[in-house]
């Protein structure tokens, strides 16, 4: 292994050096998986965006090829095109044109090629006239295509660039904000499908084409279930239901940012039916986000009062200290109350005002959730800037034992949707909520109205990981409907471009086979790991079995380096005590520790990182990267619950054993944090098996 940089991970995907965001083109072909992925050539953040490359023939082990396409920048410094996300299919019946002979069968016949098409978003940073005489704006995003007839080494980009120049006529605003096409080959209809996003309308479009060049807008979806921040990265895939080849759904996976299952980027899954031309969600899956959970009570209403912060008992500090929501104090914002209703906890900040903080009174957590209606953003929008201090971000948070363990960033202005916090972790303890100017810069706001307690969630969105660091996930074209692999980038962009990683920046999640099952009644999307990976385990380094584990830790000795990469399972069943799990990757005085389990009481699979390391490259507040991640998972007491985890140095990946939860976290702990512990907490958990392979690396 080669790798040997701190943090570096042994088994998940890393670019040798630099910045790395979204898979990209994920396509199969001659037997090799081909990983194409948003890359920087020239630094370790976001810009210069370009595809890089690698291939596979397993999924676990990597070979780094030269970048596909690569940004285009001008002689005076500007940059003039970049390759924004997209995919890639392999065109086998020259439909393009683009195949190149290869020479001739033994009958005569000329033999083709067969040409790959990568399809992707040309992000034109400066205006200019293109040497085909189209036209383009400043910041313009259009949809163009590029072909290889080497295997994916070498690439032309099509002379009619770009091929989808501008969103639909009503959306001609949105010219700079759409993006990311997903194409793949519908076979009943003997079309291309493309379905690409207006990521602040959070809609997506679903065009046709012959060609892949003459594309013919179908229709459009959305806005849909977790409606908020940016739609992004969208794809649309059938897959079967419990493994019946007749009875097949289909699936739109997209990225949402900001707004994300935790804060920063999450990742959604709606199920529903493709005729072709238009995706209809299935109505098991709709959720209203307009509806007050049932059985709520409200703990503050500010659309009914007309009061000021502080007559609330609340407390304003800094900027926003006397700032009452009725005291507005230019026409601007009094504008976007009107909009919003008055009388609503309202942030706003404008020119370069606000540095401030406004806390709610001491509260104790009775119930599971507490959700909110929330709306609020920050313009203009920076991805080169996202979370590096420079942008402008209003956040709401809540604090418990001192620590903020749930926040969220103001979204879309056109954006007033409910939010729910799983708190079921802190039932009986007291906490608060702090709103939270983030950075300077021209315009933020947040809007909070009617915070309620309730028992049951907000049905806001399905999250196909549970965790922080999942988005843009994207599968596979070119494999068997029963072979839908999908890779997401295992990061965030609330805080990606801090993390401490050198020389490279990124990490993929390990490849993972979806599929649809049902579980209590309800068809689910549901994930394992790609079992290749087993190629990389070690024989069992650790297996015992308890009748019952007594409440308290048990040390597990796991040799170096596998202490630091190794997969656990996980099987037990419900004693007298309230958690079960493992600590992974802590120190001796236990300053540094991941804590991953299921919560009895609470009845979710959990991973705290509070404590997991480096948590300082984040110098704003509310820091949105410590947390407690909690993916609900009713269980009965006599049932045998199985987790799976995987963990390579800076991440942790957990599953259960039916694939209905994923969580994905980043870790950065010192090196010599490499302890394993097993716990029982409150009582007995009966039934336990553990088992620990190593993980050998894949470089
Ligand atoms: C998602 C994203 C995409 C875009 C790409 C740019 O992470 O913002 O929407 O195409 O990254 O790098």
């Amino acid at each position: 292994s080669y790798y040997t940089e701190e943090y570096r991970p042994q088994f998940h995907f890393t670019p040798e050096k630099n910045w790395m965001n979204d898979p990209n083109g994920l396509v199969y072909h001659n037997g090799k998986y081909h990983l194409f992925y948003q890359y920087n050539p020239n630094g370790t953040t976001w810009g210069y965006m370009s595809w890089g490359h690698a291939v596979s023939t397993d999924l676990v082990h990597w070979k780094h090829l030269p970048i596909a396409l690569e940004c285009e920048v001008d002689s005076n410094g500007n940059v003039l095109e970049m390759f924004f996300s997209g995919s890639a299919v392999v065109d086998a019946n020259n439909t393009s044109g683009f195949a190149i002979p290869l020479g001739k069968d033994r009958r005569g016949k000329v033999i083709y090629s067969q040409p790959m098409v990568a399809i992707y978003t040309s992000n034109y940073p400066t205006a200019h006239t293109q040497s085909n005489g189209v036209v383009i704006q400043e910041g313009q995003q259009s949809q163009s295509i590029a072909f290889s007839n080497d295997d994916g080494l070498t690439w032309t980009q099509y002379e009619g660039n770009p091929v989808i120049e501008s969103p639909p006529s009503e959306y001609a605003d949105q010219y700079n904000q759409f993006r990311d096409p997903f194409v793949f080959w519908h076979s009943p209809s003997s079309k291309w499908i493309m379905v690409a996003s207006l990521a602040m309308k959070q809609i997506l479009l679903i065009y046709s084409s012959d060609n892949l060049k003459n594309w013919a807008l179908e229709s459009q979806f959305g806005p849909y279930n977790a409606r908020f921040g940016q739609w992004e990265c969208p794809s649309l895939f059938p897959l079967y239901v419990d493994g019946n080849t007749a009875a097949e759904k289909w699936v739109i996976l997209m990225g949402i940012n900001p707004g994300g299952v935790i804060t920063g980027s999450g990742t959604q899954t709606i199920i529903g039916s493709f005729n072709g031309t238009t995706f209809v969600a299935d109505p098991t899956d709709v959720t209203d986000p307009t509806q007050i959970p049932a059985g709520a009570t409200v703990f503050q209403d500010f659309e009914s009062t007309s009061s000021t912060f502080e007559e609330l008992g609340w407390t304003a500090t800094g900027d926003f200290a006397g700032l009452g929501p009725q005291q507005a104090s230019t026409v601007d914002v009094w504008n976007i109350m009107g909009y919003l209703g008055k009388g609503v906890l309202t942030t706003y900040l404008f020119g370069d005002v606000a540095k401030g903080t406004i806390t709610s009174p001491k509260f104790t957590v009775t119930k599971k959730y507490i959700s909110f209606l929330i709306a609020g953003g920050y313009y203009p929008y920076n991805p080169a800037t996202a979370g590096t201090g420079d942008d402008n971000q209003v956040s709401i948070g809540l604090v418990v034992g001192g620590q903020v363990v749930h926040s969220q960033t103001g979204t879309d202005t056109e954006s007033l949707v409910w939010r729910s916090w799983n708190v079921a972790g802190w039932v009986g303890k007291e906490a608060y909520l702090v709103v939270t100017d983030v950075n300077t810069g021209p315009f933020a706001h947040l809007h909070v109205d009617e915070i309620v307690f309730s028992d049951t969630p907000k049905d806001e969105a399905n999250w196909n990981d549970l965790g922080p660091d999942y988005y843009a996930a994207a599968t596979y074209n070119g494999l068997p409907t029963s072979e839908r692999i999908v890779i997401g980038w295992m990061n965030n962009w609330a805080y990606a471009q801090n993390i401490p990683t050198t020389p490279w920046r990124s990490a993929m999640s390990v490849p993972r086979k979806l599929a649809l099952k049902t579980i209590n009644n309800k068809v689910r999307v549901v994930q394992q790991p790609v079992s290749s990976l087993s190629s990389l385990y070690t024989s069992t380094l650790y297996s015992r079995k308890f009748t019952a584990l007594q409440s308290g830790y048990s040390k597990i000795y796991v040799p170096s380096p596998y202490n630091a990469r190794m997969k656990v399972t996980l099987r037990f069943t419900r004693g007298t005590g309230t958690k079960f799990g493992v600590v992974l990757r802590s120190n001796a005085t236990n300053s540094q520790e991941t804590v991953i389990g299921y919560d009895f009481l609470g009845q979710n699979v959990f991973v705290d990182r509070f404590k997991a390391g480096d948590n300082s490259f984040v110098d704003w507040e509310p820091n949105p990267y410590p947390g407690y991640f909690i993916a609900t998972m009713p269980t009965k007491s006599t049932d045998a619950i199985t987790l799976t985890i995987l963990l390579d140095w800076s991440s942790v990946e957990v599953f259960d054993g039916l694939g209905q939860i994923a969580i994905t976290s980043q870790i950065f702990p010192l090196d010599d944090s490499a302890q394993v512990k097993l716990f029982s907490e409150g009582g007995t958990t009966r039934s336990v098996s553990v088992s620990i392979n190593g993980m050998k690396s894949a470089w």
